[in-house]
């Protein structure tokens, strides 16, 4: 999608201040889409993500037959129903989405029609076994290159079966994939994980009028429930916000507000590890928003520490480990990261990336471990040329450690940014005082 190379150089900062805010989130944002299209009646989405991975979404829909129009302002959605998304015309492209083909997969495997999702270069080497395997146990007849494990994926809709899963990951994508198959399949689906992830796919079906049961770690649904559209108000992306959060921290006499920030606790794993760490963050203004819940996050540049970092918190957490990894660089005494062997499997191999890339602007001793990594800090980092791998997060983490290092930090690629935070180097621009 972003062919061309875009390198960015950023500057140390000598403060960041202001009160911004953050675009809608990009999970929800793809939820909203995707229930808005099989509810019956209109959807309408404000503060929808404009990110390449959402509109790849939106056009997968848009090539089954779903009317969405897009003014700048409301993305609204005329949904089909249940029953009413038509077979595609060709092969659809979810970029550089994970979220995009897993969510897709699912629904897709319910549908009385032929389709086939692919991806960029990244994504067709990121695992599919995840999602095909339990699907296939539905009942789903799906085909892709590796024994069906890896995308090309070609799906041949057919009727499937609820089953109860025990999901050997705690994972949004293979939860919420089971459970858009679920909405097609005859009788009850029951998924299970370790600890909880996002829980956003529940939240959103019982807004647009589904019953669901929850307890615990464990969902339940019964297939063939009709959805409502509705008017839905996306929140600011708390995955973007933290590299804000980690930019006023790092950077001396900081103070910054960032307004209208998700704060749903399966997401809230951040704001738990920088605290821990000594972050000076406050929730104000707490509120609710289309089944969500919403806060302004006030923060001031802190002396941080370093922590240990495993268990429940890492899946409430898990987009925003190369952030903590740069808080962690220059924090005082030793970080252990663990349980985060999920990591390896994200847009790039994470874990990998941050340590080779942190080492190479001047940060202190990382070792790596497979599911994690133990770093200590460092006073300052240096600055240097680093590589993005082709991953949003991973440039724009280097780029706030630019703020706080002696010299600038250029990032070789930055056009990946565009998948989930558009406008975030000139929002950078906006708040870093120079
Ligand atoms: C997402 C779930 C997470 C997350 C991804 C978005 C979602 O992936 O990393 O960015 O929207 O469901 P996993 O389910 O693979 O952990």
């Amino acid at each position: 999608m972003h062919e061309q190379i875009q390198p960015m150089t950023t500057a140390p900062a000598r403060a960041i201040r202001g009160e911004v805010t953050v675009p809608g989130d990009k999970s929800i944002s793809h939820r909203s889409i995707m229930l808005g299209s099989i509810a019956n009646g209109t959807t309408t989405i404000t503060n929808f993500l404009r990110g390449e991975d959402n509109f790849a979404t939106m056009a997968a829909f848009r090539a089954m037959g779903v009317a969405i129009e897009d003014d700048g302002q409301t993305v609204t959605v005329h949904g089909a129903g249940l029953r009413g998304l038509q077979e595609p015309g060709d092969v659809l492209d979810c970029g550089n989405s994970g979220t995009t083909i897993r969510l897709m997969t699912g629904l897709l495997s319910g549908q009385r029609f032929f389709s086939v999702l692919t991806g960029d270069q990244y994504l067709r080497k990121r695992p599919m076994k995840r999602v095909t395997e339990p699907l296939a146990r539905m009942g789903a007849l799906i085909n892709g290159r590796g024994n069906g494990t890896l995308a090309p994926l070609a799906i041949s809709g057919t009727q499937l079966q609820g089953i109860a899963y025990q999901s050997p990951i705690a994972s949004a994508q293979v939860k919420s994939s089971l459970m858009l198959a679920g909405l097609y399949a005859d009788g009850v689906t029951t998924i299970s994980e370790p600890t909880l992830s996002r829980d956003h796919s529940e939240r959103m079906l019982r807004y647009f009028g589904a019953n669901l049961e929850t307890a615990g770690s464990t969902v339940t649904l019964q297939g063939g429930q009709e959805l409502q559209g509705r008017e839905i108000c996306v929140p600011g992306d708390i995955s973007s916000a933290a590299f804000l959060l980690v930019a006023a921290l790092i950077v001396p006499g900081s103070e910054l507000l960032i307004r209208n920030v998700g704060i749903n606790p399966t997401r809230t794993g951040v704001i738990d590890i920088l605290q821990a760490m000594g972050g000076d963050i406050v929730l104000q203004n707490q509120r609710e928003l289309s089944g969500e819940p919403v806060a302004d996050l006030l923060v001031r540049s802190s002396r941080l520490k370093g922590i240990e970092i495993g268990g429940e918190v890492v899946p409430r957490a898990i987009d925003e480990f190369p952030a903590i990894c740069v808080a962690a660089a220059v924090a005082e005494g030793t970080t252990v990261l663990r349980d985060a062997r999920e990591l390896r499997v994200k847009e790039t191999d994470r874990i990998a990336a941050m340590a080779a890339n942190l080492r190479l602007i001047g940060a202190g001793t990382i070792e790596e471990t497979e599911d994690g990594m133990i770093m200590q800090g460092v006073e300052s980092l240096t600055g240097g040329t680093v590589t993005s791998f082709g991953d949003h997060r991973i440039a724009m983490s280097l780029s706030i450690a630019a703020l706080s290092s002696r010299a600038p930090v250029t990032v070789d690629d930055v056009s990946c940014v565009a998948t989930s935070f558009p406008g975030f180097f000139d929002l950078l621009g906006r708040v870093a005082v120079r």
